[in-house]
C-alpha cells in the first residue's frame, strides 16, 4: 500500500437554541455587558436546555458534517469525539454518538485535552487514517461546559458555553504536498506543571461534584506565549509566513488573545475567523464551530490554506496546517 493522506470533505455544527445575552446574566451575577465585551469580546452565548447531552450535541453536527460530505453514517469506520464534559464518566460519548448515528462497524472513542481536545482529536484520527486501518472518520468536539460552571462565580460563568461541531475526514492515496488539499500539518504539546491554573475541582477519582476553577490572568499570559510559539513552529516549519495563510480559525476563548495573535504573526484580521462574540468559549466545540460558520457563509474555499490553534486546561496546545 502507497502513503495516504487525510482530506477534510465537509463540515457541520450544531448550537442549542437558547441564546443567553450578557445583560440576562447581569440579572444573575454582579457583572455588565461593557465589562464582559471589554475584557472578552463575548456578546452572547448558547446554553442547552437540562436534559439536552453532549452526545445530542454531538449527533447533530455529525449529520449536520455528513449531509456536507455526502457521506452516509454507514461509511464511517472511526469517530473520534473530544470533550472535557461527556454524559457520563463512562462509557465514551463516541460510542452514544456512534449508536445514535446507527452506526454498528468500525470504533468510537472520546480524547480528552479540554479546549484543545479538537486538535488532538484530529491528529489523532490523521494519524490513524494513514496507517491505512481507518477509512472514513467523523472527528467531532461538543461541550456542555455550563454542566461544570459555578454560575455564582463571575469571572467564569461568563466565559464559557454549549454547542458542537464536526468534520468528516477521509484517507486519500498519494503522500500529496503542501499545495495538495488535507492534513498537512500538526504541532501538539503539553505541560502538567499547570494543572492549577486551569482545573475541575472534582473527579470520580477524587470525588465530589466540581466546578471550573481557573487563574485568569495567569491562562491569558500562558495562553498568548504558548499559542504565539505554536504557531511560529507551524509556519517555522512549513517554510511560510502568515501572509501565506488564506484563513487563521483560533479556539474561540477571548477577543483579546485572538488580536494579539494576529498582530503578532501579521495576519490580515479579515483572514481571521471570529465566533467568540455569540459562541463565548465551547472548549473542544469551537473550533469546529468556527470553521464551519466560515465554510457555509462560503469564505473558506476548497483549495485554502487553514492554520488551526488552541490551549487548554493541562495546559495543552498546539497548532494545526490543512488545505481545505
Ligand atoms: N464582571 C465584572 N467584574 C468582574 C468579572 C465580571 N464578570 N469577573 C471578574 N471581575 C472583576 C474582578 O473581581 C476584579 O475586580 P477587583 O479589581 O475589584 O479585584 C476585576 O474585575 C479584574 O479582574 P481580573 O481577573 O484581573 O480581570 P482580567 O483583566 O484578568 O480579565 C479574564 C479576566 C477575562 C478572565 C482574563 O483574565 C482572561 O481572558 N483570561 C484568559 C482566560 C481564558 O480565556 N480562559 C479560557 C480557557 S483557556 C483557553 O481557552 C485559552
Amino acid at each position: 500500500m502507497g502513503k495516504l493522506r487525510s482530506i477534510i470533505t465537509g463540515s457541520g455544527s450544531y448550537l442549542p437554541p437558547n441564546i443567553v445575552t450578557n445583560a440576562e446574566l447581569a440579572k444573575k451575577v454582579d457583572t455588565t455587558d461593557e465589562w464582559i465585551v471589554a475584557r472578552t469580546g463575548i456578546k452572547e452565548r448558547r446554553i442547552a436546555d437540562e436534559g439536552v447531552l453532549t452526545s445530542d450535541l454531538a449527533t447533530f453536527a455529525a449529520q449536520n458534517a455528513l449531509k456536507n460530505a455526502g457521506v452516509d453514517a454507514s461509511e464511517i469506520d472511526l469517530i473520534v469525539l473530544a470533550t472535557a464534559t461527556p454524559n457520563r464518566t463512562f462509557p465514551a460519548t463516541a460510542t452514544t454518538v456512534q449508536a445514535n448515528l446507527g452506526i454498528t462497524t468500525g470504533c468510537a472513542f472520546d480524547v480528552q485535552a479540554v479546549c484543545s481536545g479538537f486538535l488532538y482529536a484530529l491528529t489523532v484520527a490523521d494519524n490513524m487514517l494513514q496507517c491505512g486501518n481507518f477509512k472514513k472518520a467523523l472527528v467531532i468536539g461538543a461541550e456542555t461546559f455550563s454542566r461544570i460552571i459555578d454560575w455564582k462565580d463571575r469571572s467564569t460563568c461568563v466565559l464559557f458555553a454549549d454547542g458542537a461541531g464536526a468534520v468528516v475526514v477521509e484517507a486519500s492515496e498519494g503522500e500529496g504536498t503542501i499545495a495538495d488539499r488535507g492534513i498537512l500539518y500538526s504541532h501538539l504539546r503539553s505541560d502538567g506543571r499547570y494543572e492549577d491554573k486551569l482545573y475541575v475541582d472534582a473527579g470520580p477519582s477524587q470525588g465530589g461534584d466540581g466546578y471550573l476553577k481557573m487563574q485568569g490572568k495567569e491562562v491569558f499570559r500562558h495562553a498568548v506565549s504558548k499559542i504565539g510559539s505554536a504557531i511560529e513552529q507551524a509556519l517555522e516549519d512549513n517554510g511560510l509566513t502568515g501572509e501565506d495563510i488564506d484563513w487563521f480559525v483560533p479556539h474561540q476563548a477571548n477577543k483579546r488573545i485572538l488580536d494579539a495573535m494576529a498582530r503578532k504573526f501579521s495576519l490580515d484580521t479579515s483572514k481571521v475567523v471570529e465566533t467568540v462574540h455569540k459562541h463565548a468559549n465551547t472548549s473542544a466545540a469551537s473550533i469546529p464551530l468556527a470553521l464551519h460558520e466560515a465554510v457555509g457563509d462560503g469564505r473558506i474555499k476548497k483549495g485554502d490554506l487553514v492554520l488551526i490553534e488552541a490551549l487548554g486546561g493541562g495546559f495543552t496546545w498546539g497548532s494545526m496546517l490543512f488545505r481545505w
